[in-house]
């Protein structure tokens, strides 16, 4: 395990995803999700899943998370959390693995169900925007 890994305050991060759970809009599924990051500029920002009666055009909380960075200043992502409604780790579904490398730094730490995982440890091989170029 990189020092990296160890310097991210954990419990401070899944404190604000299970806080974000509070923002959830799920009657659908009844699974409330919070998600919390930091940007490589030291915010804070959050994220919980919207659904909606179409239930294919459920928001994730990632989602949210994502709209929330750029709402908030836009960079990148350092170190990102999601937590189910009793505030276990959550792996994010593979839409959102994607949504997360397009707004990771390289090297995003991420909370796993099973330790701390980095962006490309998660989404190997990756389909992203560098192989659209030229
Ligand atoms: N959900 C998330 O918000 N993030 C994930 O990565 C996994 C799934 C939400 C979507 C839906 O509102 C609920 O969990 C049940 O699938």
């Amino acid at each position: 395990m990189s020092e990296k890994r160890q310097e991210i305050d954990w419990e401070q991060l899944t404190a604000a995803a299970t806080a974000a759970l509070a923002q959830s809009y799920s009657p659908y599924s009844q699974f409330a999700v919070g998600a919390a990051a930091l940007t490589t500029d030291g915010r804070l920002i959050t994220g919980a899943n919207i659904e909606n009666a179409s239930y294919g055009l459920t928001l994730c909380a990632e989602c949210s998370l994502v709209s929330e960075l750029f709402r908030t200043g836009g960079g990148k992502l350092a170190a990102f959390a999601c937590v189910d409604g009793e505030g276990r780790a959550l792996m994010p579904c593979g839409r959102c693995r994607q949504l997360l490398y397009e707004h990771s730094a390289p090297g995003m730490l991420l909370k796993s169900s099973s330790g701390v995982l980095t962006i490309e440890e998660m989404l190997p091989d990756a389909f992203g925007p560098d192989r659209l170029a030229g």
